[in-house]
């Protein structure tokens, strides 16, 4: 049961233990030979902080800060691909696939291409111009001088509501189908048994870096409660050149409820339990900091705090739990 987070083969991949679908070193090998851009931007995040949200800001900065670009409307998946899904597209195929599954609508983006070499990264190497570039990877998975390439700005979100939402994203996806409760999920999530986990060092290693003037280091909670203040920062790291209106068009185009009234970023039906994906809110679920409290027993929250304390350790990392 202790893998029952995950329906597939798992792999650790050492030193950090990153537990990962089996297929995995296959694609990482195909990432160190990746063509980097200059100007590619990644979106680089520990799953359901907020990468999502980040995609649609730094798409709507770079293409559309005025609103009227007519790609806007093309699902977010196409605009901006996902170079670690390759892990998942492997496992999934191996499931009984739903012609409409985003696997499927990824080969049909990618005509003709290979998947043993990966779709995802043969369609970024097929798009043209600037891309913001989708990362589950930590630096740690990365080329080494990653930084040297090309820009990364890293959301981070506080542990306790990144774990509800993953929590109901586990149940919902059918690749993992989690059947537990939420304490059993925390305790297998800190105890690193959560494929994605470890937790910590994906964390630690880009805070180490925040200095970095390639990699741009933001919380899900600050964007939250100032986002224009934030797209300042990024307007800056960028060099985006936005007015002030256009960084408010950004931020009204990005709201929680303006990117839920357009539609779920996995438009694929194949993908979900699908009823449970109606009654929990669907991809856009809830948006908000400080949900936790709302699902955690006085009993958890105290074993919690305690192994955040132990792990966040004088790393002078700070998170806003409300
Ligand atoms: P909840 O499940 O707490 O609602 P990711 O994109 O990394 O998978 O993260 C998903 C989480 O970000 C979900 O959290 C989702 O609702 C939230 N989210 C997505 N778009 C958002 C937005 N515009 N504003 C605030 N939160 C957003």
């Amino acid at each position: 049961e202790e893998q029952s987070t995950f329906r597939h083969g798992v792999v650790r991949i050492l030193p950090d233990g990153w537990l990962y679908p089996g297929t995995t070193p296959r694609f990482l090998n195909r990432i160190q030979s990746f063509k980097f851009r200059p100007d590619d931007v990644f979106v680089m995040t520990f799953p359901k902080s907020g990468t999502t949200w980040m995609q649609e800001i730094l798409w709507t900065m770079i293409f559309n800060p005025n609103l009227d670009n007519p790609q806007a409307t093309q699902p977010l998946l196409v605009r901006s691909a996902d170079i670690s899904v390759d892990m998942m597209f492997d496992t999934v195929k191996l499931d009984e696939v739903n012609p409409e599954s985003m696997y499927e609508a990824f080969k049909q983006l990618c005509p003709g291409k290979n998947e043993e070499d990966g779709l995802a990264v043969q369609c970024l190497d097929a798009m043209p111009g600037q891309r913001v570039i989708k990362c589950h990877y930590p630096l740690d998975l990365m080329p080494p001088d990653l930084l040297d390439k090309t820009k990364v700005v890293y959301v981070a979100r506080n542990p306790k509501d990144m774990v509800v939402s993953f929590y109901h994203f586990y149940k919902v996806i059918k690749v993992f189908d989690y059947k537990g409760s939420l304490d059993k999920f925390i305790k297998l999530f800190m105890d690193n048994n959560v494929v994605y986990c470890p937790y910590w060092p994906h964390i630690k290693e880009a805070w180490k870096k925040r200095n970095h003037p390639n990699l741009h280091f933001v919380f899900y909670e600050d964007l939250k409660a100032d986002p224009q203040g934030e797209l300042r920062k990024l307007n800056q790291f960028l060099a985006t050149d936005l007015t002030e209106q256009q960084l408010k068009n950004v931020v009204q185009h990005t709201t929680f409820s303006s990117m839920k009234s357009r539609g779920d970023p996995l438009p694929d039906k194949g993908l979900y339990n699908e009823e449970l994906h109606q009654t929990s809110g669907g991809f856009y679920r809830k948006g908000v900091a400080g949900d936790w409290k709302n699902h955690f027993s006085q009993e958890l929250n105290q074993e919690m705090d305690k192994w955040i304390k132990e792990n966040i350790g004088d790393s002078g990392i700070h998170f806003k739990m409300d």
